[in-house]
This record gives structure tokens, sequence and C-alpha cells, in this order.
């Protein structure tokens, strides 16, 4: 079926989604860090949603590229995520509390690994990062 996770996550356009991800990641906040990240996910319904990282003088408060591009699809109407792409410095991986939240939104999900200027580093499977993932399933009796 056209609509199955498989032909969805072959459909990813790998670059494309790295590079609306490094666009993104020239509007990071990160004066304390000085480390920039921007990250696109990519829906079911083929719509990119992008976010930076923005920080805060109260540093806690700091939150991640990941979860700003989550929570702008989600915010939007769109919730089912097939791949994210994350464009850093050194090609960084999700944090755990990011992983934590995209695999709520995609456990089939794709991460698309690349450097600040978007170049394509690693592909990996969401499951790959966070194997046997606390989800929704657990609190059905
Ligand atoms: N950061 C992200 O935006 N995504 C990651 O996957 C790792 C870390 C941000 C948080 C903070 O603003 C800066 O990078 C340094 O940790």
């Amino acid at each position: 079926h056209y609509c199955s996770i498989e032909s969805l996550i072959m459909s990813i356009d790998p670059e494309a989604l790295l590079s609306a991800a490094a666009s993104a990641a020239t509007h990071a906040y990160s004066p304390y860090s000085k480390f920039c990240v921007g990250a696109a996910v990519e829906t079911a319904s083929g719509r990119v949603f992008t976010g930076c990282n923005v920080e805060n003088a109260s540093y806690g408060l700091t939150i991640c590229a990941e979860r700003v591009a989550i929570f702008n699809a989600i915010s939007q109407g769109d919730s089912k995520v097939v791949a994210v792409a994350v464009s850093s410095g050194g090609a960084a991986s999700p944090c755990g509390a990011c992983r934590q939240v995209l695999s709520e939104f995609g456990p089939e999900m794709q991460v698309i690994l690349g450097d600040r200027d978007g170049r394509f580093s690693e592909q990996l499977s969401l499951k790959e990062l966070l194997p046997k993932a606390f989800g929704p399933d657990f609190k059905k009796e």
C-alpha cells in the first residue's frame, strides 16, 4: 500500500530534509553554548516542519531543535512523523529527551544526521537510538 510506513520511508529525500534542517539552524538562539542545531521533521502527509534550539539565560529552560520541530508539526495539526533530519556541528545525534518525544509521534521514524552545512553523515532508525521505548501501549491495562 502506498501509505505504508515502508513506502513512506522509501519516499524520504534525506538531502532535502537535511537542507531544511541546516537552514533552520541559522535561526538557532544559542548565545550560551554557541552550538547551533536545526531539525526538520517530515510527516506522513509529506509536509516538513522545522525548528532550531532556543536557549535561555536560565540555562535549564533550553529546548532542543528536535522538540521545537516536532511541536511545530503537532501544533499545526500534523502528528505522524516519518523522518527527522538534524543539522549541527559534529553531526550530533538527538539527546535522550528528544528521542523519547520523537518516539511518541513516530516510533518507526528514520533519523538523518548531518553537519552544520547539511551534509549527510548517517541515517538510522529511531528504534536503534531508543530500543524498548516507553510508549502509549504500556498504559493499556
Ligand atoms: N541541542 C539540540 O538542539 N539538539 C540536540 O540533539 C543536542 C543539543 C542543543 C541544546 C543546547 O542549546 C545546545 O544544543 C548545547 O547542548
